[in-house]
């Protein structure tokens, strides 16, 4: 059974809109295990469990909390990031539609442990039916006493709003949300200083994932230590991987860190509709490698994904058949990106126009060797001068396609042996 329904337990098996469905399946029960720990435990626990963050970056969720934690401030932000722009993913709507409840625990217990203050929901603004779910899953969770003063008879007093976007992709990245809560255009902060140090209005801020934040309750219950077993040893834990593409059973899963992509792709999803072949297979969302068929044994881990100069994302997988180019994902890609560019920064303003124009001249067949070199070397520069996540990841399908599907390339250029 490739599947381990750790986090997406209560997805499809109660009503989201009923706080009585999650409490009688364990919901709130680890907050009230936590709030009889130490602070500095909870936060051991997430240590032991060497949970990192589920949002793309896949930074240790132990580490900020202790940051925040040492802040000495009366205002402590606590930001869940539901932005979810990555083409490719849908799994924080999932869970935030399907068990709502458990991520605002998650945020209660680490707001207990690091001494956040105020909470933030930010809700990418298309998820309009995850937004109003939220809206009552708060109002019901302070009704029961969750929420607000005193939690639970405790000297502790937490709340939480939702805040959303407006349809940009970088207000993903974690300064440009900071910027657009604050009422800014959404643009990055040269770091340091960070977040958990220098936040929201200047406050010390702990921003993660729904997932990172899903999966808390979780740690709490079974250990840092049992849920360390589960996954591979530097890569613990599960992840909800977004399948989409060209595959019979598009959907959610969770499955255990180490199964490979083809276990994914053929064992859950069902393969690819109408026995086409598979030409490539997109992972982790727009920002992540291209890869061909030959290597979906890969496993699904921390360290395989930082071998492409990349990180797993925030696990999608997009399978492509052979109806479809390199050519025209990749610039579908690189529009995209061009189109997202918040400006701020040279290479990425500049630079997305000018990868566009060589991909459309390799489409054209008007593409000569010189056009290939150009290719790799802009996309470095991207890569490697960009300010923030969006122009050092977005050139990764293209580091990737040049690597494994240099052929295409060579089949594309007019006259390849001419210098
Ligand atoms: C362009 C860009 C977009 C991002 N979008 C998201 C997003 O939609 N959701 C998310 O959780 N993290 C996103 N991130 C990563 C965040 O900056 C941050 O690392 C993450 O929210 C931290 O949470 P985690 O440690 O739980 O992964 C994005 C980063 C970049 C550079
Ligand atoms: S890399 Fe792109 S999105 Fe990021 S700061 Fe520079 S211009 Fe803006």
């Amino acid at each position: 059974m490739i599947e381990r329904k750790l986090i997406s337990k209560r997805c499809g098996k109660i009503n989201p809109l009923s706080i009585d469905e999650y409490i009688a399946l364990n919901g709130y029960e680890n907050l009230k295990k936590a709030l009889h720990m130490e602070r500095t435990e909870i936060i051991e626990e997430v240590q032991k469990a060497y949970l990192r963050g589920r949002g793309g970056a896949g930074f240790p969720t132990a580490i900020k909390m202790m940051g925040l934690a040492k802040e000495v401030s009366k205002d402590k932000y606590i930001i869940c990031n539901a932005d979810e722009g990555e083409p490719g993913n849908f799994k924080d709507r999932y869970l935030l539609e399907n068990d709502p409840h458990q991520v605002i625990e998650g945020m209660i217990i680490v707001a207990y442990a690091t001494g956040g203050t105020h909470g933030i929901v930010y809700v990418r603004g298309e998820y309009q039916k995850s937004i109003s779910l939220l809206k009552w899953t708060i109002d019901e969770a302070r009704k029961k006493g969750f929420l607000g003063q005193s939690i639970l008879g405790k000297d502790f007093h937490f709340d939480i709003e939702v805040r959303s976007g407006a349809g940009s992709y970088v207000c993903g990245e974690e300064f440009a949300l900071i910027e657009s809560i604050e009422g800014h255009p959404g643009r990055t902060r040269v770091k340091p200083p960070f977040p958990t140090h220098q936040g929201l209005f200047g406050k010390p801020t702990l921003i993660n994932n729904v997932e990172t934040f899903s999966t808390i309750p979780t740690i709490i219950d079974i250990t840092g230590k049992e849920f360390a077993k589960i996954g591979t040893p530097s890569s613990t834990g599960t992840k909800l991987l977004s399948l989409s593409g060209n595959i019979k059973n598009k959907g959610v899963y969770e499955v255990p860190y180490g199964v490979t992509i083809r276990d994914v792709i053929f064992g859950l999803g069902g393969g690819v509709e109408d026995q086409r072949k598979i030409k490539m297979v997109q992972l982790g969302g727009a920002c992540g490698p291209i890869i061909p068929e030959y290597m979906l044994d890969m496993m699904i881990d921390f360290e395989r994904f930082e071998e492409f100069e990349s990180k797993t994302g925030a696990g999608a997988i997009i399978v492509i058949d052979e109806r479809f180019d390199v050519f025209t994902i990749l610039l579908k890609t690189i529009r995209f990106f061009q189109h997202e560019s918040c400006g701020k920064c040279t290479p990425c303003r500049e630079g997305h126009i000018q990868l566009g124009n060589l991909i459309e001249k390799f489409i054209e067949r008007k593409a000569t060797m010189q056009d290939i070199a150009s290719l790799e070397s802009l996309a470095r520069v991207i890569h490697q001068a960009s300010l923030c996540g969006l122009g050092q990841t977005s050139p990764t399908a293209i580091i990737a396609s040049l690597r494994y599907f240099r052929d295409d390339y060579i089949d594309r250029v007019e006259h390849p042996f001419k210098v």
